[in-house]
C-alpha cells in the first residue's frame, strides 16, 4: 500500500495509513492474547483497526475525542463489540484496573508528554499490564533532519547527564520546518537510553530496544537511519 500522512485534528503530527515496524509487532502480539491491548493515541485507526481485525478486544484512546469518533466510524460493525473509546489525555484522564491489559501500544505520541508525565505514565503501565504482558513503544529521535541544530545541544545533554535531554521547549526556536506549525510548540524527542531508564524505573523488563528509520517517515525527515527509536517491555510474570 502507498504511504499516505494523515494530519491530526489537534496539530499533533501526522498519522499514517500503513502500520510501521513497531505497530505491526502490536498487531502481531495483539493477535494471541486474551485480555483487552490499550492503544494510547491512536488517532484515526492505524493499529487499533487491525488490531480488532486480528481478534483483539481494544481499548482506543486519544487526546482529541473527534479523531476516535472516526476510528469508530471506520470499524466494521462486527469489530464494534470489541471497541471501548477511552477518550482524554494519557497519563491523567485514563484508569483503567490493575493487571487488566495484555499490551499497551503507544505509536507516535510519547512525544507530547513531558518528563513527569512520562514516569507517572509508565508507571500506570506497569499497574494496568497483567503478568507477562507486553509494552510497544515508537518514538522519534533527535536525528531527524528538522531537528539537526538540536543534535548538538541534546548530545551536549547526555554527556552532562540531564534528565530529560530530548525536551524541546521551543521547536520553533530550533527549525524552520514549513510544516512546524503541524506540532505543538514543547516536543519531548527520546532515546533508548532515556526510554531504558523509564521502564527499568517503572518496573518493566526491556525486552528489545532498537533505534531504526521507519517506513513510514516522510523522506523530508531522514538524517542518518537513527530517526527513530522502538522498544519492547515486560510486565514480569509474578
Ligand atoms: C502523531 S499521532 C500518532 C497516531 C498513531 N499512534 C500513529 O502511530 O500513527 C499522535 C496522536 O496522539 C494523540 N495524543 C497526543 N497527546 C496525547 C495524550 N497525552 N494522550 C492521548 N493521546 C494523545 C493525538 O491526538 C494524535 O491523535
Amino acid at each position: 500500500m502507498r504511504h499516505r500522512r494523515q494530519p491530526t485534528r489537534n496539530r499533533t503530527g501526522w498519522t499514517s495509513n500503513v502500520l510501521n515496524e513497531l505497530s505491526e509487532l502490536f498487531v502481531a502480539h495483539a493477535a494471541t492474547v486474551q485480555r483487552p491491548v490499550l492503544d494510547i493515541g491512536a488517532a484515526y485507526g492505524v493499529a487499533t483497526l487491525p488490531a480488532l481485525a486480528a481478534g483483539a478486544t481494544v481499548y482506543a484512546n486519544d487526546a482529541d475525542p473527534t479523531h476516535l469518533a472516526a476510528l469508530e466510524a471506520a470499524t466494521p460493525p462486527a469489530h464494534r463489540p470489541r471497541l471501548r473509546l477511552l477518550p482524554g489525555r494519557f497519563p491523567q484522564d485514563l484508569d483503567l484496573p490493575p493487571a487488566s491489559l495484555d499490551a499497551v501500544h503507544a505509536s507516535n505520541v510519547l512525544h507530547f508528554l513531558t518528563g513527569n508525565e512520562l514516569t507517572a505514565g509508565l508507571a500506570l503501565i506497569r499497574r494496568w499490564l497483567a503478568p507477562g504482558g507486553r509494552l510497544f513503544i515508537q518514538a522519534g529521535t533527535p536525528y531527524q533532519q528538522p531537528f539537526q541544530a538540536f543534535i548538538p545541544i541534546y548530545e551536549e545533554r547526555v554527556r552532562t547527564g540531564v534528565p530529560w535531554p530530548g525536551w524541546i521547549e521551543d521547536t520553533r526556536a530550533i527549525s524552520t520546518h514549513k510544516k512546524l506549525g503541524q506540532i505543538p510548540r514543547s516536543l519531548h524527542l527520546l532515546d533508548e537510553q532515556v526510554l531504558t531508564n523509564l521502564l527499568t524505573t517503572a518496573g518493566l523488563a526491556v525486552e528489545h530496544s532498537w533505534t531504526y528509520c521507519r517506513r513510514d517517515l516522510p523522506r523530508s525527515m531522514h538524517l542518518n537511519g537513527r530517526e527513530g527509536v522502538g522498544c519492547i517491555a515486560s510486565s514480569y510474570t509474578e
